[in-house]
């Protein structure tokens, strides 16, 4: 017989995590959304793991493009710029017309406001999880910006008071505060 065991969801409050915008383009459309769930899977190739909610555009337009960008923000960055990233649709505005861009030499659309860093993968593996797909990518290109101290989910939840949508993975943490 199995024993119940507990669950306390503030354990999962103490993962730490950056905060990016990952962006694609498909048929000429470019879009980016905040994403704090990004990692560095291997060393050798060097691969990286985004975390997307199927209801997002920017999930769409990664499942025809197969070719992401990340760009490691600062911590410096102001809420209203997580706002246009975090908390809108592509859908209903164009963020690209917002800010600052360049398209990297892998063909990739990347932000350059508040960007430290940025990074430029091919997805050769997704993996669907109930709401979100996780999609692996191998890096193309990367490259420094300029030097900063990278903003952490924690700074973001903890300084600046921010919240995170529904459509983030670690959605369930706003509770637990
Ligand atoms: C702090 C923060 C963290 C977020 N992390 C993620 C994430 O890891 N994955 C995800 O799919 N959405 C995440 N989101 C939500 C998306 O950024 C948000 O749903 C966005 O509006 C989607 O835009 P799109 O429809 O233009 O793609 C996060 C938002 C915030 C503010």
């Amino acid at each position: 017989m199995e024993t119940a065991v507990p669950i306390d969801v503030k354990a999962l409050f103490n993962l730490t995590y950056g905060m990016y915008i990952v962006s694609t383009e498909w048929e000429g459309r470019r879009n980016g959304q905040i994403a704090n769930s990004v990692m560095q899977v291997t060393s050798t190739p060097s691969t990286v793991a985004v975390c997307l909610n199927k209801e997002n555009l920017t999930w769409e337009l990664l499942l025809k493009s197969g070719k992401f960008s990340v760009a490691v923000l600062e911590e410096e960055v102001p809420m209203t710029f997580i706002g246009t990233f975090g908390f809108k649709s592509g859908r209903q505005i164009d963020k690209f017309a917002e800010c600052n861009w360049k398209t990297g030499p892998a063909g990739t659309p990347i932000v350059l406001d508040h960007t430290l860093s940025w990074i430029e993968a091919k997805v050769f593996e997704r993996v669907d999880v109930y709401t979100h797909s996780v999609f692996f990518g191998e890096v193309l290109s990367c490259s420094c910006l300029k030097e900063g101290s990278p903003l952490t989910y924690a700074n973001y939840h903890l300084v600046k008071k921010g919240k995170s949508p529904k459509s983030a993975p670690t959605y369930s943490l706003n509770a637990v505060k």
